[in-house]
């Protein structure tokens, strides 16, 4: 168990991470940080009254400063805004660039020896913005996207297949948005190929669908987007971290190398322990793949070069 976690960001993602990792008792302390007076504080005292009935003792926290965040283990940062009508994709990553920034100061301040998961959107650009400017090595900002983006993959096969989605290993590598790529070729049912279980254009299908897995929530919601699985995806990521488990996850990592990349953040195979990012796995793509991530990290570059350092 981790002595401090904070989450900043007490919205729809935030609170539904902090509540996730007070059940799972994965820290003593878990603090919400928010702007909006009163609602870090008001939501963290409801969900630490459900101490009793969910079984956990941990302390979860609301404020509005970050000093009760002092020390923090672990950060996951959820602040940021939703595109609203009008507002330019770029518009958008400018004002979350901004609100990250803002956030990592803080952090950086409070928690210098902190590992940081980002979650806010558009994530690698984010994840770049908080290395950036907390100054930590690559071994401790990481980005959430690739294990939801799996889940659902995993999902979409399990259904299509009416079979445990547990038994389906895969992974989805590249940047969070239309160009992440599905690795097909590594994706097993219990070691078999899922190839020979399911059609092409199936597969083809659920692999459109996994790219346009966030945008399919946001239609239903209309004023939202998805948050319950992506706080499972935020926790899965600080629990390989607080329980030192060696997980081999697809996170968004800052490349030095591997898979022919370089100062870039990209989804590809990270190993999670206590120490954070402690290896990436550089594996063997298809020519495909391998242009197609390519093709997606060099999206993510363009976008870091424009919030620059
Ligand atoms: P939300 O709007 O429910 O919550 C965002 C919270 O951030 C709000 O409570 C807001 O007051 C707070 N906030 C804004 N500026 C802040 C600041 N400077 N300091 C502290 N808090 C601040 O949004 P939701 O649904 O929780 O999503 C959060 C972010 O996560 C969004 O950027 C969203 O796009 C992203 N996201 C990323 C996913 C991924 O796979 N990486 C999946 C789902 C969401
Ligand atoms: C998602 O994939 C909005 O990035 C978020 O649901």
């Amino acid at each position: 168990m981790l002595e401090k976690v904070a989450v900043v960001g007490a919205g729809n993602v935030g609170a539904t991470a902090a509540q996730r990792l007070a059940e799972k008792n994965l820290a003593r302390t878990v603090v919400m940080i928010d702007v909006v007076e009163g609602v870090p504080q008001g939501k963290a005292l409801d969900q630490w009254q459900s101490g009793p009935i969910e079984g956990f003792d941990g302390r979860i926290v609301g404020s509005n400063g970050y000093d009760p965040a002092a020390g923090a283990d672990v950060v996951v940062v959820t602040a940021g805004i939703a595109r609203k009508p009008g507002m330019s994709r770029d518009d958008l990553t400018k004002t979350n660039a901004g609100i990250v920034r803002s956030v990592s100061e803080q952090i950086a301040r409070v928690a210098p020896d902190a590992i940081v998961v980002v979650v806010s959107n558009p994530l690698d650009v984010m994840c770049y913005v908080a290395m950036k400017t907390t100054g930590f090595p690559r071994e401790r900002v990481l980005g959430m996207a690739g294990v939801l983006d799996t889940a659902r993959y995993r999902m979409f096969l399990a259904e299509a297949m009416d079979l445990s989605a547990q038994d389906i290993q895969a992974m989805v590598l590249g940047g969070h948005g239309d160009t992440m790529v599905p690795l097909v070729s590594y994706t097993t049912v219990s070691g078999i190929p899922v190839g020979q279980l399911l059609e092409q254009s199936r597969l083809d299908a659920i692999v459109e669908r996994t790219r346009n897995g966030g945008a399919e929530i946001v239609g239903y919601l209309k004023t939202g987007s998805a948050y319950y699985a992506p706080s499972a995806a935020a926790v899965e990521m600080v629990e390989a971290i607080a329980l030192d488990r060696k997980r081999l996850l697809p996170c968004s990592a800052w490349l030095q190398g591997e898979f022919g990349l370089r100062d870039v953040f990209c989804g590809v195979p990270c190993k999670l322990g206590r120490r954070g990012l402690e290896s990436i796995v550089d594996i063997r793509l298809t020519e495909q793949e391998r242009t197609d991530l390519h093709k997606s990290a060099e999206a993510v570059r363009a976008m870091q070069a424009m919030v620059g350092g």
